[in-house]
């Protein structure tokens, strides 16, 4: 699936969330690598609306944190409950996706 996200974004930011499948998907270029994960969040279902920081990928809510290159979780949540998402069930990892540079200019997801 190509995704009409100018490669320019990230001259600015190494981050950025889309919408597919109507799912957010936050894209990063970390080290000149994209990377792509499902943007929501194991522990109450919170969008990761977020920066990355190298890898890592830490939830607005209550500061899960993710790996961007598994999806793994790598730090829980800082508050309970620790049940999982309320709306729907997500289980880690994130799932996460190839991502790559079109010669076009644009980002392309490869989607299951
Ligand atoms: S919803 Fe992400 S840490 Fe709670």
């Amino acid at each position: 699936m190509k995704v009409r996200i100018s490669t320019k974004v990230f001259e600015r930011e190494n981050s950025i969330i889309t919408w597919v499948n109507n799912r957010p998907v936050l894209v990063a270029k970390v080290e000149g690598r994209l990377y792509a994960m499902d943007a929501v969040c194991a522990h109450m279902g919170c969008a990761l609306l977020t920066k990355v920081n190298g890898y890592t990928v830490t939830c607005p809510a209550h500061e899960a944190q993710y790996d961007i290159r598994t999806g793994q979780l790598i730090a829980k949540a800082k508050i309970r409950p620790e049940e999982g998402c309320e709306t729907e069930k997500i289980t880690p990892p994130l799932k996460t996706y190839q991502a790559s540079e079109t010669s076009d200019g644009f980002i392309e997801l490869k989607m299951d």
